[in-house]
């Protein structure tokens, strides 16, 4: 079977992560050209890539570099386009993708407004394509023997789950970049630092959203324009809360990424640099035991962007041969999109915000919303 041609637009930081996937799935994908807007950065990612091939003796071809998408597309012969620009950018450029009959995998968040997003699930339909979301983590050992733990029924009925993301972020880190905090690029550290958790509490409680109430607040970062600290309530249609806490503010130093799911037969809290170890595994019908279960599931990774692109990377080349739905779709990329914005518009209108009732967020963008 011939390889599914890759085109990267924005080669900055996460796109290390998106090399190691190409490369860790050569046998079905080849990397053939890479842009950015610093041409001198996608001349360094060919580059990556081909030295990352050489030391595995993988055959590869040096990809072409481009500094403009339109342009690249016109003159190669791709089938995906991965977008890992800084986030503000990422709806026109995969609106020009999919128009372009481009399969396309889009890094966090997918769109800054719901509108964005419902635009990009619309062209992608109507041309037959493929929309996939990177929200790797889903991918981590752990959160895979999670859910197969619900799946299994192992809770019974699940309760409460709780997202508690306690970062810090200081001035240098948003001088590093000067889209970060702000909300036409970026956002606040809802959608930047909590997103991939709250996708996960929503996934793992798997139930449509009731209702969003939320408090945000600027209180330590007075240079950027979004908020640092966050507090959400979701009610989810089967009952459950979802409860989402989500700073940069922590003195002096990140203290947890946790992910803990109540049930009334079990209790599991994942916890690790990024949600890479299970830290607690009790549940009623003892079938294993914390230490095995660690044993077996608990991973090492090198930073907070762990080593999910690489299974996202193959669900999402299967997807496309096998004409099926990506594990993280448009629809799915969507669901913490909209949970952070109806938290800005619980702030806004103070109260909690009614998925059904009262929700039309499709025209607001993060922009101006606190
Ligand atoms: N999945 C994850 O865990 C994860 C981790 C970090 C970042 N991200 C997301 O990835 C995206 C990029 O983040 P980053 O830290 O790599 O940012 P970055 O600033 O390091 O890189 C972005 C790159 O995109 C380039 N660019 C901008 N406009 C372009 C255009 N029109 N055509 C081609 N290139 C263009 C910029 O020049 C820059 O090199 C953001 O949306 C961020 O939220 C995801």
């Amino acid at each position: 079977m011939t390889k599914l041609k890759f085109a990267l637009i924005g080669c900055g930081r996460i796109s290390a992560n998106h090399i190691k996937a190409l490369i860790d799935n050569y046998q079905d994908a080849e990397l053939v050209s890479v842009c950015d807007i610093l041409k001198n950065r996608a001349e360094l990612k060919a580059d990556e890539y081909l030295i990352k091939a050489q030391e595995r003796n993988i055959p590869i071809v040096k990809p072409n570099v481009y500094s403009d998408y339109r342009e690249m597309l016109q003159k190669e012969d791709v089938n995906v386009c991965v977008v890992s620009t800084e986030s503000g950018y990422h709806a026109e450029i995969s609106f020009y993708c999919l128009n372009s009959k481009k399969h396309v995998l889009v890094e966090k968040p997918m769109a800054m407004s719901i509108l964005d997003a419902d635009k990009m699930i619309q062209i992608a339909q109507k041309n037959n394509l493929k929309l996939a979301v990177c929200h790797q983590n889903r991918f981590n050992p752990p959160i895979q023997k999670l859910r197969q733990a619900i799946d299994d029924g192992r809770f019974s009925r699940i309760f409460a789950g709780t997202a508690r993301i306690l970062w810090n972020r200081n001035r240098e880190y948003y001088d590093k970049a000067k889209w970060r905090g702000t909300w036409k690029l970026d956002g606040g550290c809802l959608i930047n630092q909590c997103t991939h958790n709250i996708d996960l509490l929503q996934w793992i409680i798997d139930s449509e959203i009731d209702s969003v109430y939320g408090q945000t607040g600027n209180y330590l970062h007075p240079y950027i324009q979004t908020e640092d600290y966050g507090s959400i309530i979701i009610k989810f249609k089967n009952g459950a809360i979802g409860n989402v806490e989500g700073t940069v503010c922590v003195y002096p130093k990140n203290l947890e990424e946790t992910l803990t799911i109540l049930g009334e037969k079990g209790t599991v809290v994942i916890g690790g640099l990024a949600l890479n170890k299970i830290l607690v595994w009790d549940f009623e019908d003892k079938i294993d035991s914390l230490e095995e279960i660690q044993q077996k599931y608990n991973t090492e990774i090198p930073n907070v962007y762990g080593n999910g692109h690489s299974p996202l990377y193959r669900n999402f080349i299967d997807s496309i041969r096998n004409n099926s739905s990506p594990l993280i779709d448009g629809y799915e990329g969507k669901k913490s999109l909209s949970i952070i914005l109806m938290a800005y518009k619980s702030q806004k209108c103070s109260k909690a915000i009614s998925y059904d009732k009262d929700l039309n967020i499709s025209s607001e963008y993060f922009e101006g919303m606190l």
